[in-house]
């Protein structure tokens, strides 16, 4: 079925902006849409030697022939939107639809402020929480009456759903990860709401008939920003010493970091139905496999790791990152390896 729908295995970051980016412009892409929560996530995309770092709209703008949509479960915060709109040159290809909820300055201020939200759960503190809360009061803004953004209103779900309808490809872009998940995750050091592939789906206005494949994103060591349980979890140290330190996209946190948790992994393709599995990163753990577009040609530590990764989720692992740009990927999604 040529519906996809793209999640995150862990904690989020795990690098599912990149594995987007290359699918599209390895495949025929009609239109990419975003689900998720809002601006909290940031994706980085390394295309022709520029890295982007988005927040609103979708990984898939690397293609120029695919559409980007922004569901109307995915919160707007329309300055972060237009200014990336601007910044890749996308302005009639990007669409958001008019229920969105909008972030607005008030949000931010209280997800910076409060002790609760920034200081316990340590909340990316773009507004999320707070709008989503705000949401589910019903006292929002919808994107409908925000006069910047009248010139990119359209009826996603429709959309979508005319192109899957036609024949055409979809794929819906999920963001953070399965145990950031409000229902499945390490409550309450979550996020404001679930983001399992049954709720990107949702998000977009796509039901569970309609999808296909559903693509989990591992990266081949565990990271979490903010607060919140983390198993195994290494020293600053020892995270430096292996080079598994990173920064937040959004936020600049440094990253946690911790080795690849086959039991957490396993949980996440059952919580989602994941079809099949990408794993990013694969390079940091096995700097020799750097650059490798051939699964025989990565080392046999790094063919081990991923086969073990198959045998312990039951799942194919189709796509490999072997580095930051969009074309370091192994792509066995033909049978190869
Ligand atoms: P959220 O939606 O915020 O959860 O983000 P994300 O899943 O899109 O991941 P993010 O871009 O925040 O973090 C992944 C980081 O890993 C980025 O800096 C990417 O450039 C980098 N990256 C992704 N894949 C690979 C890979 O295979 N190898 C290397 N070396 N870096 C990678
Ligand atoms: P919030 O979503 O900003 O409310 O943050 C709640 C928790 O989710 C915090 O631990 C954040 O660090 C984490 N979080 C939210 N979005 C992302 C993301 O895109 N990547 C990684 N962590 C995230
Ligand atoms: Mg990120």
């Amino acid at each position: 079925m040529p519906c996809t729908v793209v999640v995150g295995g862990f904690f989020g970051d795990e690098g599912k902006g990149k594995m987007i980016s290359y699918l599209v412009v390895k495949d025929q892409v009609d239109v990419a849409a975003r689900g998720g929560v809002g601006t909290n996530a940031g994706h980085s995309v390394t295309w022709k030697g520029r890295t982007y770092r988005m927040r609103m709209i979708p990984s898939a703008f690397t293609n120029p022939n695919t559409q980007l949509l922004i569901g109307p479960g995915v919160l707007v915060d329309p300055t972060v939107l237009l200014r990336e709109i601007e910044e890749v040159g996308a302005a009639h290809r990007t669409r958001c639809d008019p229920y969105c909820a909008i972030i607005e300055p008030e949000h931010i201020r209280e997800d910076q402020e409060s002790a609760h939200l920034k200081g316990k759960i340590g909340t990316t503190g773009t507004g999320c929480g707070p709008c989503n809360a705000d949401r589910v009061r019903r006292a929002v803004r919808t994107a409908s009456e925000v006069p910047a953004l009248k010139d990119y209103l359209i009826d996603v779900p429709t959309r979508v759903n005319e192109v899957l309808a036609e024949g055409g490809t979809v794929l819906l872009e999920g963001t953070q990860g399965t145990f950031l998940s409000l229902y499945h995750g390490t409550y309450p050091y979550v996020t404001s709401k679930d983001v399992t592939a049954s709720s990107i789906c949702a998000d977009v206005g796509v039901g569970p008939t309609r999808v296909g494949t559903v693509l989990i994103v591992f990266k081949a060591y565990v990271t979490r920003v903010g607060a919140g349980p983390l198993e195994g979890e290494l020293s600053e140290h020892e995270a430096d010493m292996r080079g598994w330190t990173e920064r937040g996209t959004v936020t600049g946190r440094k990253r946690r970091a911790a080795p690849f948790n086959f039991d957490l992994a396993k949980r996440a393709v059952m919580l989602n139905g994941a079809t099949c599995a990408a794993i990013t990163k694969l390079d940091v753990v096995f700097p020799e496999c750097r650059g490798a577009t051939d699964f025989g040609s990565l080392s046999s530590d790094a063919i081990d790791f991923v086969r073990r990764v198959e045998n312990k989720t039951g799942i194919p692992v189709h796509l490999i990152g072997t580095g930051p740009a969009v074309e370091e990927v192994v792509d066995r999604r033909n049978g190869s390896g």
